[in-house]
C-alpha cells in the first residue's frame, strides 16, 4: 500500500508542479505590456491609457486635457496655428520682452494692463477688470470695441473654434510654472 501511494503521490506533485509552471510563464506574457498600469484585469483601461500617452506626444497637448471644458476639448494644433496671429506683437514666456505687445505670461488671473514696464494706452489703464478666458473671447472677437481707444491695431480673431483654441493654448503657455 505504501508502496502503491508514493508514485501517485510524486504524480500528484509532478502534475501541480507542471500547472505551476505552466500558468508562471502564462502570467508574466499577460502583465508584461500593462506593467505600468496596477490595475491590470480588464484590458480597456490600461489601452486607453496608452492611447491617451501616445496621443500626448508633447506636455502642452496633455495639459490641453487638464484644463476646464470647453477649453479641454480645443483644438491644439488649432491654437498654436492660431497664435502666430498674436505672436509679431506678443511674447507668453516668463520674463519674456514686451514687443508691440505686452508680454502676456501670468495673463489669467492678472489684472488688465499691469505688465510691468508696458506702456498702455488709458483705455486699458483705465478699464478695471480681471482676464478671464471669457473676457480673453471678448477681446479677440472684436479689439476694437471692446475697449474703445486701445492701441492694439489686429483685426480680431472672427472664428469661435480659433478663439477657444487660441485661448486654450493662452492658458496652457502663459500660466506661471510652478
Ligand atoms: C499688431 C500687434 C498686435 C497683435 C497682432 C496682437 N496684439 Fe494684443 N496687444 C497689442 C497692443 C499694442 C496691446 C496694448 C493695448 C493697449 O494698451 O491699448 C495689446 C494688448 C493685449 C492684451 C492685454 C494685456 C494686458 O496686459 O492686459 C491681451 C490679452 C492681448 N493683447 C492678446 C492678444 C492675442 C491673444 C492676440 C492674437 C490672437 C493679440 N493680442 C494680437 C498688440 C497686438
Amino acid at each position: 500500500m505504501i508502496i502503491k501511494n508514493v508514485p501517485a503521490f510524486v504524480f500528484l506533485i509532478a502534475l501541480a508542479a507542471s500547472a505551476c509552471s505552466g500558468s508562471e510563464t502564462a502570467a508574466p506574457l499577460r502583465s508584461a505590456p500593462s506593467s505600468a498600469t496596477t490595475t491590470p484585469p480588464t484590458t480597456t483601461p490600461s489601452s486607453s491609457t496608452v492611447t491617451v500617452a501616445n496621443d500626448t506626444g508633447s506636455s502642452l497637448r496633455a495639459e490641453f486635457a487638464s484644463l476646464e471644458e470647453p477649453y479641454a476639448s480645443a483644438d491644439y494644433a488649432r491654437g498654436r496655428r492660431t497664435f502666430r496671429l498674436c505672436q509679431s506683437c506678443h511674447t507668453v514666456t516668463e520674463g519674456g520682452p514686451n514687443l508691440v505687445g505686452p508680454n502676456l505670461h501670468g495673463l489669467f488671473g492678472r489684472e488688465v494692463g499691469t505688465m510691468p514696464g508696458y506702456s498702455y494706452s488709458a483705455a486699458v489703464n483705465d478699464a478695471d477688470f480681471v482676464w478671464t478666458p471669457e473676457r480673453l473671447d471678448e477681446w479677440l472677437t472684436n479689439p476694437r470695441s471692446f475697449l474703445r481707444g486701445n492701441k492694439m491695431s489686429f483685426a480680431g480673431v472672427r472664428k469661435p473654434e480659433d478663439r477657444l483654441a487660441v485661448i486654450a493654448y493662452l492658458m496652457v503657455e502663459t500660466a506661471p510654472s510652478e
